[in-house]
Formats: C-alpha cells, structure tokens, sequence
C-alpha cells in the first residue's frame, strides 16, 4: 500500500462504539460498551496500530531496516507486524515458537506479506527475553528493531496509553477491561486512565505478568489481573466461551474464543457473581484476534458454519461503521 509510509502521524483508525445488550445486564442494571478500533489496515486492527505505532515511528526516525519480533505460530501480533511492515515499506522478521504445525494461515498471511520467519524449538524460544540472547540476535541483525512478543515494551505501551475509553456515547466508564497476554494493553490503559479502574482478563497464565506490567507501568495502581474463568492453558477454549462467541455474533459483535471471546466471559461471570457492582458503566476493549479463526477452522476446532457465523458478524459490524 504505497503512500501509506509518510502517515504514521495521521489518525490511522476510528473508534466506535456498540452496546450490548443482554438479560444479565438488565437484571444488574449495567451497561456494557465494547470499543472497536477500525484500522486502514484491518490485520492491524485491535490493540496492534496502538503497540505498533512508537514501534514503527522509530523505525521511520533512525532509518531501521526494520522489524525482528518473537511469536507463536498463531500470533496476531505477528500478523500485525507482516502486515505493517508491508504497509509501511519496511521489512520483517520473525522467530516463531515452533511447535510441530506445519505453515497455518497465520504464517502463510505472514509470508505472502513478506514477513522471513525463523522457527525456532520451544526451549530456544524460552530466551527470548534473556538479554545475552537479544545481544546475539542484535548483531545479526544490526540495523533491525528489536519488538518483544506481542509488541509490549515502553514504545508499544505510549501507544496504548493514547487511548481514550472514557468517551463512551454514553459517559465516563466506571471499569475498563481488555483481555491480557503480554500486558502490554492494561499496562497502557491503566497509564492513560489514571482515574479509572482497568481489569485484564489473563488468558495466558504467565506468573510473573504481574512483575511486568508493574514495570511498564510502574506508579499506576489502577490495575488488576483476573485469571479467565474457563481455567483452560492459553490456546484452548470450551464450548461454553464459543457459544458466547455464537451467541454475541448474533448482535453483530465478532469475537474469537482464545482472546476476547474468554476474556467478555469472565468479565460476565464476574458481574454474575456478584464480583462487580451493580449499576455500573463498563468498557471492553475488543483487542481484535479475529484472524485466529482462520487456523481454529484449518485445526477443525470450529466448524466451517460457525467460523461463516462470526465473519458475517465482522462484515455487519464494518458495515454498521461505513
Ligand atoms: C486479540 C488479542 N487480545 C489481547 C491481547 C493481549 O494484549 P497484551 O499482550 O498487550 O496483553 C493480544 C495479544 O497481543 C491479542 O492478540
């Protein structure tokens, strides 16, 4: 997409704004607002143009060759960056977590933008935070940025923090929530609301989140982690966080069952049970993911007509939006 390298300062997506309507939130008296962001670039869409942006600025500014960044081999994060870089008029490289899949659509999307990708064994990639391992990875690559797994660190959360949840159609939010990996994301909302209180659903599990999203966002205690209510590993997902994928689809609102769809359900068990007020006005921050259903269809995880059912939500959505 050619013109596209000269306007990272330019508003690169829109904000809009849906409420959802179910029984429960009736009987609670709440109001559940999602937030979507609808990038010129779709496979950035979500959280991904907020982590990517200072990222890809700095590229821009010291003239990097470009992007070297770690994930998994259904990574959206490393779809964001493939597709950035293409976008953009950089060049990607990937060390994938390689874990006995042959290429997927994640990585197939990955290298038709261009992205080189390194598959590396699972206990290679444990180091991916280990500074000799960086310094190493550094040298061959001297002219590359280096981007942690998920696009979290000190650039990718300025971008989340630019974000404003509190403009709902309807008032200021009294809780923010997103769905959590890396923590990057609740380490940037809870930066840029420093008023309110933000919960990250955790769907991945990591002990030491904590410790790194205190270091991303050191004098912010707005925060707090809940662990996601299906208690699966990070990747798998039960039939009762899909039908609420199914279900909420019906309104128009897209969600993948590994990220937001487990995250928006334990955000409702919460309120069921009582661990949320009544009468309050809540955000969600749809964080995007939807390209994960790609590979749960290729896996047969899901089957072709509820894959078709939460694209169709998708396209109404985009639609909705003009
Ligand atoms: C769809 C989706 N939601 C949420 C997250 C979690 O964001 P973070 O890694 O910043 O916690 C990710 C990972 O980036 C993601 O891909």
């Amino acid at each position: 997409m050619p013109g596209l390298a000269a306007s990272v300062n330019t508003p690169f997506y829109q904000q809009h704004w849906q409420q959802i309507h179910l029984p429960l939130l009736k009987q609670r008296q709440t109001e559940l607002w999602v937030c979507h962001l609808q990038c010129r670039v779709p496979a950035i869409a979500g959280n991904k143009w907020l982590k990517l942006k200072y990222h890809i600025q700095h590229i821009q500014q010291y003239e990097k060759t470009g992007i070297l960044t770690f994930g998994g081999a259904f990574s959206n994060h490393l779809a964001a960056v493939a597709a950035a870089g293409k976008a953009f008029g950089f060049q990607t490289h990937a060390i994938v977590r390689h874990d006995g899949a042959v290429l997927n659509p994640t990585l197939a999307a990955c290298q038709e933008q261009d992205m080189q990708l390194s598959f590396v064994s699972p206990q290679q990639y444990r180091q991916r935070q280990q500074s000799g391992y960086l310094a190493t990875l550094q040298q061959q690559f001297p002219d590359w940025l280096l981007v942690p797994e998920g696009g979290t660190s000190p650039l990718g959360v300025k971008g989340v923090a630019e974000l404003q949840l509190n403009n709902t159609p309807a008032g200021a939010a009294d809780l923010i929530c997103c769905a959590t990996g890396s923590g990057g994301t609740v380490a940037g909302l809870a930066l840029g609301h420093p008023q309110t209180a933000v919960l990250g659903i955790n769907v991945v599990k990591d002990p030491s989140l904590p410790e790194q999203i205190t270091a991303l966002a050191p004098h912010q205690h707005n925060w707090q982690l809940a662990a996601d209510c299906s208690g699966l590993r990070y990747g798998q997902f039960d039939a009762a966080t899909l039908q609420l994928c199914l279900q909420l689809s019906q309104q128009d609102l897209p969600l993948e069952p590994v990220y937001t769809g487990k995250a928006l359900q334990t955000l409702l068990a919460a309120l069921r049970e009582g661990h949320i007020k009544t009468g309050q006005r809540l955000v969600f921050f749809h964080t995007g993911g939807l390209q994960g259903l790609d590979g749960m269809l290729q896996r047969q995880r899901i089957t072709q007509e509820q894959y078709q059912q939460i694209k169709s939500a998708e396209l109404r959505l985009w639609h909705q939006f003009g």
